[in-house]
């Protein structure tokens, strides 16, 4: 502002033009060469004097053809237009020009001055992106959610803007900073994947509006927290292990593999050995290839993880069916085996089979007669309604990729008819004790009533209170009744006799079959037995 109001009033003393007349400007850039035109000549018009003056000082000047420059300023020609022609500009440069002529009629004009301004840069634009990594091939790579520092800076004369501009993989672009003074710094402090793209910082003269930029592709990795997963399926035909390793939400896409941990025995080379840049990484291996106890290991990796690679491994197991092998069940009721198989990597396949009598081996087919079930690690097979046929081997038969081993059942098939024989035996024998005892017991309690019931009739015609007592286990046996006066009425009709039986204990143990009879006899036990 400063320069121009003085080129502006120093521009007046030499032209003397009206104030308010607009000072054409130009710009030039340093080191380029520029040409400052005379305006007022007209073109076919032959010059005979030609004279630039620079803040009012002559600078060039030229009669006909000869060319005189009183500072012998060998950058200052002057075409036969009457241009001035100033080669690699310099800031001393800058001035007001004014050319002054005199045509071959004498005719002399002065023309308005011209404000020559001279612009520098932006040259040497420098950016700076730490913290980063790079990549072989020069790539700046971050980690996600880590705080960057973008840097720039560019020198330019008189003045610049400076911008941080974003594009991101979608070409979208932002402006994210800008600012007159250099250097421009941008904090990002927790950077994103929104946050990928490229970064370019664009330095702008703010006189000649020359343009330098610098940009830098940052990519944002990102590894997962988990592990890779790793699982593994028998194949189609059991003999086929699939293994499976995927390790998702890792970028850039990781390199997995595949790989068979070696124990100490390294003189083979692995059977397994793969790695490829993927997601998800399958594997196939056969049963000659496979052993029990041996461990496929699978491998995540990716440039943020350089020296801690993730793992997921398996370990493989033979199945091991497991199970009560000795079964006895009843004609006619349910029999269920069962087989619990949790041993076996990869799981394996569980089936039942049964070894017929010719000592061929048959699939079960699940039916009514067969009822088999797999919850997890328990296979059961329920045999209903089961017949002396259903007797022999059944076998568990698991197989894995690895192998395939056999779990022997053996069902015993009791007739209920032997079954009911025991138990009515055992019944009765208990029946035989019991009642004993409740009548034996009975009998002691009511031991003074025993006799009684018989005496009743007489006793009511005869108005005599009689009172019979059994004693059967005394030692003594009467064959005939003892009778003896206990009280007699005073008045001669009543009286009161205790009779006392002494009764041979044969008699009471002809009392005590006669009752288990009867109890046999209201409850067959036979038919009982058959509906249990
Ligand atoms: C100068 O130019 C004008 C217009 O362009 C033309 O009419 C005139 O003849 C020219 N004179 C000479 C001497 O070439
Ligand atoms: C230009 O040169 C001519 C002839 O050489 C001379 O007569 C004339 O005076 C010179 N004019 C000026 C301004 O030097
Ligand atoms: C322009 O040139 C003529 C002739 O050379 C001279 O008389 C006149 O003073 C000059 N004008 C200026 C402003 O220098
Ligand atoms: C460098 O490698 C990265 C990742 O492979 C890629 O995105 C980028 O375009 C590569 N840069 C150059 C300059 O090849
Ligand atoms: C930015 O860059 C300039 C010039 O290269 C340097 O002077 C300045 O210290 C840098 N700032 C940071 C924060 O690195
Ligand atoms: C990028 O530009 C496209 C097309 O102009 C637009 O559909 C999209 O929403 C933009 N994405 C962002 C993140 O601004
Ligand atoms: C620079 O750009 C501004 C705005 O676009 C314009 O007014 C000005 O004339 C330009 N300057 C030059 C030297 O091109
Ligand atoms: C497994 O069986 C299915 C269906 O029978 C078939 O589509 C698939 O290709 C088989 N896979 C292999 C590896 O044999
Ligand atoms: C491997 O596992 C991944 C993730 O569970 C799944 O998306 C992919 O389909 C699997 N591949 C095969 C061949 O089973
Ligand atoms: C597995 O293969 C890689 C190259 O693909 C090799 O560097 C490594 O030594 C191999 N591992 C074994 C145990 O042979
Ligand atoms: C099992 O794999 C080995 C090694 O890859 C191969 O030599 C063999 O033929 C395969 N066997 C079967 C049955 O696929
Ligand atoms: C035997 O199993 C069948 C079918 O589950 C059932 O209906 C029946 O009641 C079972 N019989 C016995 C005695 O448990």
């Amino acid at each position: 502002m400063e320069r121009s109001t003085v080129t502006f009033f120093l521009f007046l003393i030499i032209t003397g033009a009206a104030i308010g007349d607009p000072l054409e400007m130009m710009v030039g850039n340093l080191g380029d060469s520029l040409s400052v035109p005379c305006r007022s000549i007209v073109g076919n018009e032959t010059l005979s004097v030609v004279s630039w003056l620079k803040d009012g000082g002559v600078v060039a000047s030229q009669n006909l053809s000869v060319v005189q420059t009183p500072s012998d300023d060998k950058r200052l020609s002057i075409t036969k237009e009457g241009s001035l022609n100033i080669a690699g500009l310099l800031l001393i440069d800058e001035g007001i020009y004014i050319c002054n002529y005199s045509s071959l009629d004498h005719k002399t004009e002065t023309q308005m001055g011209i404000q020559l301004l001279i612009a520098g840069g932006p040259t040497n634009v420098r950016t700076e992106v730490t913290p980063v990594a790079a990549l072989p091939n020069g790539t700046l790579f971050v980690q996600k959610d880590s705080a960057v520092s973008f840097n720039c800076s560019s020198n330019s004369y008189p003045s610049q803007t400076l911008s941080w501009v974003f594009q991101d993989l979608e070409s979208n672009s932002s402006v994210l900073a800008s600012s007159n003074k250099s250097p421009l710094e941008l904090h990002v402090s927790s950077i994103q994947s929104s946050n990928q793209g490229t970064y370019s910082c664009i330095a702008q003269n703010t006189l000649s509006n020359q343009t330098a930029s610098k940009s830098t592709l940052l990519l944002v990795y990102y590894t997962p927290d988990r592990h890779p997963e790793c699982s593994w399926v028998m194949g189609n035909d059991s003999s086929h292990l699939l293994l499976n390793c995927s390790w998702h939400g890792s970028y850039p896409l990781p390199t997995l593999q595949w790989e068979e941990v070696l124990g100490a025995d390294r003189s083979k080379p692995p059977v397994l050995n793969v790695s490829m840049t993927t997601e998800s990484l399958v594997a196939t291996l056969n049963r000659s290839e496979l052993y029990d106890g041996q461990t496929l290991q699978c491998t995540g990796q990716n440039q943020m993880l350089r020296s801690q690679p993730r793992f997921c491994s398996v370990t493989l197991k033979a199945p091991l069916p497991k199970g009560v092998t000795l079964l006895t069940a009843l004609e006619g009721g349910n029999a269920t085996l069962t087989c619990s198989e949790a041993n076996s990597t990869p799981v394996a396949k569980t089936s039942w089979r049964r070894r017929t009598s010719n000592s061929q081996i048959q699939e079960v087919v699940p039916s009514a007669k067969y009822i088999v079930s797999d919850l997890g690690p328990e296979f059961t097979l329920k045999i209903v309604n089961i017949s002396k046929f259903d007797e022999g081997v059944y076998l568990c038969r698991s197989e894995n990729t690895l192998m395939v081993k056999e779990l022997e059942f053996l069902l015993t098939v009791e007739s209920s008819v032997s079954y009911a024989g025991g138990v009515v035996g055992v019944f009765i024998a208990m029946l035989i004790i019991g009642v004993g005892i409740a009548v034996g017991v009975s009998a002691y309690r009511n031991r003074d009533r025993i006799c009684l019931g018989k005496i009743i009739p007489f006793m009511e015609e005869e108005r005599h209170d009689v009172f019979h007592l059994v004693e059967s286990d005394d030692e003594e046996i009467f064959s005939e009744p003892v009778a003896r006066s206990i009280a007699a009425a005073t008045n001669g009709h009543a009286t009161s006799i205790v009779q006392i039986h002494r009764i041979p204990s044969s008699d009471h143990e002809d009392l005590g079959t006669t009752d288990t009879e009867v109890e046999e006899t209201s409850k067959p036990p036979e038919q009982e037995l058959v509906t249990f």
